[in-house]
């Protein structure tokens, strides 16, 4: 049974929620079916600041109905990857960035900044307690979820009196349905829009993502994986997908649209945009009109969750446009996803020291 009280960190090492769990690592996908046994809290009080935080295990956290999170919305997450490497190592891929996006969201919705170090150790140290979690090399990762929100009460709008700091984590297979390297079918949203000049797009705010479900499911009904938005100001330009960035290719040059703080400052797309460089391709954060991606060689998306996925077509104004074929992802996308995975699994050289040992 559940209680609302967090236990202490001596609860694990009596052995509650210890048992190794029993994963089918084949049949893994992107859900909390294998969420990992422990997870890391910490709260902030106008007083103390920052606690230490420490592990419970996985389970109920307890707030009040007046809960600023619950009334306002005041709340921020993080998507991160844990994987085993071929020789054998647990590894993070550059948490920095992660905890430096943590840091300026906190900023955007009026919370407590996570000091990078508190960030990153909580990572390593929910991902060292849960390595039964980690999914054998190949067979996929540990998701890792960090979560800040204004978890106090208050009545009037305004900031939380306090704040908590969360990861939990689970064990994932590819994100969308198929697998990892079946191409995926998008819609162009032509009615409503993501984000908005001066908005918070550019924030990883748990509220960017509950108005895309509508049309999400929308989309999903009509056979579509997901969704892609257009700028809120001319209805012209690629924004991004729900879930993840856009880029288009075309010959050796790659595009995606520029941050200017309606689109997600991706890791995964920064660490695209930087490893297309290194591979001779001309890489342009521009504007990209929709017309122009339907004229495109091959279109993919980035994300953490997603790594890199091929779009198969792209449906807009009722034409869809086709960029792959038999199933089979596009040449570019793959050679990205490739050289992406190969850093993160250690089967590549890691000059730039992306991947983090826990
Ligand atoms: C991620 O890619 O890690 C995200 O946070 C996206 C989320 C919608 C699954």
């Amino acid at each position: 049974s559940h209680s609302l009280r967090l236990r202490p960190l001596s609860a694990l090492a009596q052995g509650d929620r210890r048992t190794k769990p029993n994963i089918d690592w084949d049949s893994l996908g992107f859900g909390l079916k294998d969420v990992a046994g422990s997870m890391y809290t910490a709260t902030w009080t106008e007083e103390k600041g920052w606690d230490a935080g420490s592990l419970q295990p996985y389970g109920p956290i307890p707030m009040m109905p007046s809960a600023q999170v619950l009334n306002y919305g005041q709340a921020i997450f993080e998507g991160m990857k844990a994987q085993y490497t071929v020789d054998g190592r647990i590894v993070i891929f550059r948490p920095d960035k992660n905890a430096e996006r943590f840091a300026a969201g906190a900023q955007r919705l009026s919370m407590p900044v996570v000091p990078e170090a508190q960030f990153v150790n909580a990572v390593k140290s929910v991902v060292a307690s849960n390595a039964d979690w980690v999914p054998p090399q190949g067979k996929g990762s540990m998701y890792l979820r960090p979560v800040l929100m204004g978890s106090g009460p208050i009545l009037g709008l305004g900031p939380a009196p306090s704040y908590t700091f969360l990861i939990y984590a689970a064990a994932v297979g590819s994100y969308f349905k198929g697998g990892q390297l079946t191409p995926i079918d998008l819609i162009v949203e032509e009615h409503f829009h993501r984000a908005a000049p001066g908005g918070m797009g550019g924030t990883k705010a748990a509220g960017n993502y509950s108005p895309v479900l509508v049309t999400q499911l929308n989309a999903k009904k009509n056979g579509y994986s997901d969704v892609v938005y257009l700028d809120a100001k001319s209805d012209t330009y690629l924004e991004e997908v729900s879930s993840c960035n856009i880029f288009i290719v075309k010959g050796k040059t790659i595009k995606t649209p520029p941050l200017q703080g309606t689109i997600l400052p991706g890791v995964t797309r920064r660490s695209i945009i930087e490893l297309a460089r290194l591979r001779g391709y001309t890489v342009e954060e521009v504007p990209v009109p929709v017309t122009e991606a339907m004229e495109a060689d091959e279109v993919f998306t980035t994300g953490t969750a997603v790594v890199v996925s091929s779009v198969g077509s792209l449906t807009y104004q009722g034409n869809k446009k086709q960029y792959t074929q038999n199933g089979q992802p596009g040449n570019v996308s793959l050679e990205m996803y490739t050289a992406l995975t190969d850093i993160q699994t250690g089967k590549a050289a890691d000059p730039a020291d992306w991947v983090v040992k826990v």
